[in-house]
């Protein structure tokens, strides 16, 4: 049976990754649409590189929602100094010919967990659309099955600040209606992704794939993969956002703990930071299943495996 799935994205060249393994999963996933939030890069980037990734992969049926242009309540923090100035530098694929779909993000998931028994949401950046939608229209925790989300970290710490992973602290206000929501969640920290580190043999496999989508993504590795590997002294740089559509394809890659979450949203100092009740040393009720662990090698196989389906 095919999941019906959303994916909220801010891409960000590991949400274009994240974009074509899910594209190349027909049998397995229904992208009922792709909505969109500013956060790597401003709204009219991230819209745009999700109508590029749409293309690539020869799947302009489907439709890309433009969503929120700014935090909940916070000013926006974007981060060119990761994904370069067009969020996925490195891709080298021409500009979209297609055009966004009428109607807000924000409606479009409204409406979809309204009507779409059993639909999945993914987010791939900050929690913004999301959280706004569950402002707007509570009744829709009810109705979403489940939220697999790219956020947050614990013994590995932040990387946007020392407390706080990026999707989080860009708008923890939304991300603390998600976790407070009810929705049955899944997150793929910090402790997870680090642990899924590009190659030169990885990245050369995709070049070596002979399409186009293993082209851009060899492309956009190439460059996302410097600003990790001078900051954290590592070989390769942590792949976030794939791990969530991975999760939906084979999740026994992947082993983690249902614990209780919540969100930091007062502290300047610790902003944005995933409290995860990891020890049970609360009488919180878990609210999340929070990954630690990660088979990479399956996961890259996934990855070069699917993307050589591709245009
Ligand atoms: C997350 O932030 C963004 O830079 C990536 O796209 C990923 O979603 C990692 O902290
Ligand atoms: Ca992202």
């Amino acid at each position: 049976m095919r999941v019906p799935i959303i994916i909220d994205t801010d891409p960000g060249q590991d949400d274009a990754v994240a974009l074509l393994l899910a594209l190349a999963s027909p049998e397995e996933l229904d992208v009922l649409g792709i909505t969109t939030v500013a956060g790597n890069v401003p709204l009219e980037l991230t819209t745009r590189n999700s109508l590029m990734m749409v293309e690539l992969a020869g799947r302009s049926d489907v439709p890309v929602y433009a969503g929120c242009d700014r935090p909940m309540v916070r000013p926006l923090v974007t981060a060119e100094y990761v994904h370069g100035k067009t969020g996925i530098d490195g891709a080298d694929t021409p500009d979209p010919t297609t055009s966004p779909a009428d109607g807000h993000a924000v409606d479009f998931i409204i409406e979809t967990a309204r009507s779409t028994p059993g639909l999945t949401v993914c987010t791939l950046g900050p929690l913004t659309n999301l959280g706004t939608a569950l402002q707007q229209a509570p009744d829709i925790a009810g109705s979403i099955e489940q939220l697999v989300l790219m956020g947050g970290g614990f013994f590995e710490g932040g990387n946007t600040t020392p407390a706080a992973e990026f999707n989080i602290y860009d708008d923890p206000d939304a991300a603390d209606i998600v976790f407070r929501s009810g929705i049955d969640l899944v997150m793929m920290p910090l402790d997870v992704t680090h642990k899924a580190l590009t190659s030169d043999p990885r990245v050369d496999a995709f070049k070596e794939l002979g399409n186009a989508s293993g082209a851009a993504t060899a492309g956009m590795l190439e460059f996302f993969e410097r600003y990790d590997m001078e900051r954290y002294g590592t070989a390769g740089a942590p792949l976030h956002d794939p791990t969530v559509i991975a999760y939906l394809l084979e999740p026994d890659i992947f082993g983690g703990r249902a614990c209780s979450v919540a969100i930091e949203t007062t502290s300047e100092l610790t902003m944005g930071m995933t409290v995860v009740d990891w020890w049970g040393l609360t009488d919180a009720e878990p609210n999340c299943l929070v990954m630690n662990e990660i088979d990479d090698e399956r996961f890259y196989q996934l990855l070069i495996e699917r993307i050589g389906r591709l245009p």
